[in-house]
């Protein structure tokens, strides 16, 4: 099998063919992942609560997602990584520059970041020198108390529309793919149909190019999920199977469905 690439997610955008991602922090589990046929994975700072036990992302560090980006590498050689950087790790140039060429050298192909287009300069520079950038807007966890909580964003007009012009900002910087976080369906659909790039959304409804599920969400590990969150593994009773049904239900449009979803 072929690496996958950024042009590949494209070509599904273009045939309007829906795709799943997913998390993933360790060898094993990026393993399995691959072999059921997830060519998309997130090395996310999420991994601050799911592994370190943390109650938010903000004390993982570069040299964490570094070290799970080593290992998810190991695991699907050939599959797309993008790997997050964790909060101020990006909040100037300079240090985006450094943080994210540790990823890129630990195995990601691309980095996600955090914001809307005060972010415009770093995803032009970051991409002028080799480095794809994912968006991430929408609830973004690195802001959690400036949000005041984990809050579904763009419920009112002129939030929604801010959404819309950041995400339109970002792809002229040369954002080349985007994560959108806990919006409601309808704002996604607008977002999605509004811009070149593949958008990936999570809590945001199945109008969006690529659906992505915190691995321990998808296998009903978290103890207190989120709404949009589905455990796969109840309904089959194993993890291959639980996998293989998720990466179904996303191409379908099946889930995300109304009750997971923000209207
Ligand atoms: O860190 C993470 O797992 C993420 C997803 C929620 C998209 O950013």
């Amino acid at each position: 099998m072929k690496p996958t690439t950024l042009a590949d997610l494209s070509q599904l955008k273009k045939e309007k063919r829906k795709f799943a991602t997913i998390t993933a922090y360790d060898a094993s589990f990026a393993h399995l992942f691959a072999e059921q046929g997830i060519s998309v994975m997130l090395i996310g700072d999420s991994l601050g609560m799911t592994i370190q036990g943390f109650d938010s992302t903000l004390p993982v560090t570069i040299e964490d997602i570094s070290y799970h980006t080593r290992s998810v590498r190991a695991g699907a050689p050939r599959a797309f990584l993008i790997a997050d950087m964790p909060f101020m790790s990006y909040a100037t140039p300079e240090q985006s520059f450094d943080n994210a060429a540790e990823l890129m050298r630990s195995g990601a192909n691309m980095v996600k970041i955090e914001g809307g287009d005060w972010l415009c300069d770093t995803v032009k520079m970051l991409t002028e020198r080799a480095v794809p950038v994912c968006g991430h807007l929408g609830l973004t966890p690195q802001s959690v108390n400036v949000l005041g909580g984990y809050k579904v964003q763009g419920r009112d007009e002129s939030s929604a529309q801010k959404l819309l012009d950041d995400a339109i900002a970002l792809e002229k910087a040369g954002m080349q793919l985007l994560v959108l976080e806990c919006v409601p369906t309808t704002l996604a659909q607008r977002i999605t149909e509004a811009l070149d790039i593949p958008v990936i959304g999570i809590g945001a409804g199945n109008m969006t190019d690529g659906q992505i599920l915190v691995m321990h969400d998808a296998l009903g590990i978290t103890a207190r999920p989120p709404k949009f969150a589905k455990d796969f593994l109840k309904e089959t009773g194993n993890i291959r199977d639980a996998i293989r049904l998720y990466i179904e239900q996303v191409e379908s449009g099946a889930y995300p469905d109304q009750t997971h979803s923000f209207n």
